[in-house]
């Protein structure tokens, strides 16, 4: 489990460890957008594994900063480079593993189909560089399978839909999304469900809780 937060990656540590859930934890420091932690983890990785079957790319920033400057560098550095430089930096220890899997957290608002659509929604205040922003992750995740699926490699773009979190700010209205969020538990199963194989029908996909988006 990787954070940028140290605090945070220990508090996250002995909430897990507490719930009882069977099985081991290592914890490692990583900002996705400091080139040299991201090479430091995977080093560690390395070292301590030897192989990785499973990356979700889930960090993300929701920036709306009313400078366009401004939201878009800092969506485009977190939620788009950093997976990017996350992503080719394990990639050698996925590719040494039987069966692996490279998941990226995206957003349906990230489909360019659907907000062409002219009955596509606006869904906050300057929202373009975050929907932009997703809608390169998706081109790494396809990018990614077309490159290395022949490789044994599974790429997913997965939404998690329209959940509880922070990503909208920390205030109890932005983190309910005013009362109208799910359970983040049923983005974790449905997680769950694509690491455990049970979408591998769906492998190089835009994928959700209950089917597939278009690009
Ligand atoms: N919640 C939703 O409704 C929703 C809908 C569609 C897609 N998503 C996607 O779901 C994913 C998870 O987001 P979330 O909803 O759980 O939001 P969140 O609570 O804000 O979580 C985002 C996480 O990314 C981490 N992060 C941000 N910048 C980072 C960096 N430079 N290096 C390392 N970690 C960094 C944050 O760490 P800190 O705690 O240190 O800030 C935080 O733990 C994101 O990709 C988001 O775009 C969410």
């Amino acid at each position: 489990m990787a954070g940028r937060s140290q605090d945070k990656l220990n508090s996250a540590m002995r909430e897990v460890q507490s719930a009882g859930i069977k099985g081991s934890l290592s914890i490692v420091q990583l900002d996705v957008t400091d080139e040299q932690s991201i090479k430091e983890a995977a080093r560690r990785v390395h070292e301590e594994h030897g192989r990785l079957d499973v990356l979700v790319n889930n960090a993300a920033a929701g920036n709306i900063d009313p400078d366009a400057k401004t939201r878009f560098t800092i969506s485009l550095t977190t939620n788009v480079i950093g997976p990017a430089m996350l992503a080719e930096a394990f990639r050698p220890l996925l590719l040494g593993g039987d069966n692996p899997y490279s998941v990226y957290v995206s957003s349906g608002t990230g489909s360019l189909s659907m907000a062409a659509d002219p009955a596509g929604v606006t869904y906050f205040p300057n929202e373009d560089a975050y929907r932009a922003s997703k809608a390169a992750l998706n081109m790494v995740a396809i990018k990614e399978w077309k490159d290395f699926g022949s490789k044994g490699l599974k790429v997913f773009a997965f939404c998690p839909g329209f959940v509880i979190s922070n990503i909208r700010g920390t205030s109890e209205d932005a983190r309910t999304g005013g009362g109208k969020a799910g359970d983040p538990m049923v983005s974790g199963q449905s997680l769950l469900d694509i690491i455990e194989g049970r979408r591998d029908a769906d492998d190089g996909k835009f994928v959700h809780k209950d089917g597939v988006y278009p690009w």
